[in-house]
């Protein structure tokens, strides 16, 4: 017997979306790098622990590569595209370009949408809480130097922002 899927309604980077045949075993990573396009999360480890594929789901962090498509329906997805433009960046996108805190890239997406939901949370984050907001994104070129710069400067950004 065949079972209908249900139509899917979720909202991206400010877009209604009704997607209809979404299977019910896809993820959200899945269904935003190959039925929309969006490229900017990563798939790295597809368990949850490298955090390459980091999106924000009613702005707060998430993993996408563990979240069942289905599972967000009706809620409100933003990916790195959404963030900022080339421009009008997002004050974390500034300032991970002028620290120049990319070596091969593949970890930036998590870095930069993890450390945009924290300091939009609360912009005057301490030092320890950015290590431990960051400490489950790898990043294996070991370039975490310049991404803590980054960190501290994108913070300072949205501190005269508020
Ligand atoms: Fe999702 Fe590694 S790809 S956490």
């Amino acid at each position: 017997m065949k079972t209908e899927l249900p139509l899917l309604n979720l909202e991206v980077n400010g877009r209604a979306h009704a997607l209809e045949g979404v299977p019910r075993a896809a993820t959200l990573l899945h269904l935003l790098r190959n039925d929309l396009g969006l490229n900017g999360p990563k798939y790295g480890c597809g368990l949850g622990q490298c955090g390459a594929c980091t999106v924000h789901v009613d702005g707060v962090a998430a993993r996408a590569c563990v979240i069942p498509a289905h599972g967000v329906a009706d809620r409100s997805i933003t990916t790195l595209e959404g963030l900022g433009t080339k421009d009008d960046w997002h004050p974390v996108q500034a300032a991970f370009e002028e620290a120049q805190a990319a070596q091969c890239g593949y970890c930036l997406n998590g870095m930069v949408m993890q450390a945009a939901a924290l300091l939009t949370r609360d912009p005057n984050a301490s030092e320890a809480r950015i290590r431990g907001e960051l400490s489950g994104n790898l990043c294996r070129c070991g370039t975490h130097v310049e991404i803590l710069d980054a960190v501290r400067r994108a913070a300072l950004r949205m501190q005269q922002q508020a």
